[in-house]
């Protein structure tokens, strides 16, 4: 076994007032498997050349390392994203927006009730410091997490080189709307964003805006389903359009979404082409809910309080539609606001 590095620890205290202690550690490359171990605390990570294996006071849990890859680099993109990003039925983190939990089991009434779950919280930060190395280093050349399964090499095997290019992608975030001066760009063939082969019939003409003098800055419209059209990423939601805290976020998915997200406000789905089916379960206990079939054109608030995944037999386009407010979960925690946005 190779040397353990320690990268030293450290201590904060959370709003609550209890000191934040973390241990964080890199192990230097496995001799056989050639990938670095990583422990955040009491959680050790490390991979061989098909699974990853996550283990913690309370028990070991494996995953078939592609969705684990898949699922880590949506968590590093995404910053934690809006409350729980379960990277399966067992493991996962809760963003509590500079902290956050690392959990095994504490969302799964199976693990509960047997008292087999174990949680730790993290400073956001260091936390996010040790993901970044290990997608960094558990991603083999030609594999990339963000890319359909058709449009990518495989992540299998032992250590064979990287693809930081792939994970380290900044995910598109619009001050105001794309396109608009200063602001992210459309996409072009020349930027090196061809139209996908699944939406080669999706027309690529823009719209004319005539503003009034004075005025051509603060107007602007663009093709959206030409835009997508040109993404070459699955299941990454980019910020396309702000008004205060209203966020647009459509994304182009294929395949199966790699996390199960469980929310912690509501959030609008709006289906722009295609089908996506999605399993709706408990957010809490993990118990199945629903399945919504959505077709292009169909609508669906998905409540506060429940975890969803998505499946896309074909390439569609999804528009999610975010309150970005940081006011809303603790809204609905003291029962001021509803998990639900409407009520029949
Ligand atoms: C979601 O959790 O709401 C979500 C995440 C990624 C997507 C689409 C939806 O691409
Ligand atoms: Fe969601």
């Amino acid at each position: 076994m190779a040397m353990k590095e320690d990268i030293g620890d450290t201590m904060i205290s959370n709003p609550r007032g209890l000191p934040l202690e973390a241990h964080y550690k890199v192990d230097p490359a496995d001799n056989v498997t050639g990938y670095k171990a990583f422990e955040a605390g009491k959680f050790g990570f490390r991979r061989d050349e098909y699974f990853a294996y996550i283990s913690t006071p309370k028990g070991t849990h494996t995953m078939s390392v592609d969705a684990f890859l898949r699922a880590l680099m949506r968590d590093v993109a995404w910053g934690f994203f809006y409350g729980t990003v379960n990277f399966d039925p067992v493991f996962g983190t809760t963003n509590f927006y500079g902290e956050v939990d690392m959990f095994y089991g504490a969302l799964n009434e199976a693990y509960t009730s047997e008292g087999r779950d174990y949680v730790e919280r993290f400073r956001a930060d260091e936390l996010m410091a040790i993901f970044k190395e290990m997608v960094s280093d558990w991603t083999n050349e030609g594999f990339d997490p963000f890319a359909a399964p058709r449009e990518t090499g495989v992540p299998w095997g032992t250590k064979n080189g990287d693809n930081d290019d792939a994970v380290s992608r900044q995910r598109v975030t619009a001050r105001r709307m794309v396109g608009m001066p200063g602001d992210t760009p459309l996409r072009t063939d020349a930027s090196g964003f061809p139209v996908n082969t699944m939406f080669d019939d999706v027309a690529q003409d823009q719209p004319e805006v005539h503003a009034e003098p004075g005025f051509e800055a603060e107007v602007q419209a663009f093709n959206l389903f030409g835009y997508l059209s040109r993404s070459d990423v699955t299941w990454n939601p980019s910020v396309c359009s702000v008004v205060k805290d209203s966020l647009f976020c459509p994304t182009t998915e294929e395949y199966i979404l790699p996390v199960e997200h469980g929310n912690d406000r509501c959030e609008w789905f709006i289906q722009l082409s295609d089908q996506i089916t999605w399993n709706i379960k408990d957010g809490v206990t993990g118990r199945p809910k629903a399945v919504v079939a959505m077709k292009a054109g169909d609508v669906a608030c998905m409540p506060a309080d429940i975890r969803h995944q998505g499946f896309s037999p074909k390439r569609s386009m999804l528009l999610v539609w975010e309150n970005g407010s940081p006011k809303v979960p603790d809204l609905i925690r003291e029962g001021k606001a509803p998990n639900v946005s409407v009520q029949f």
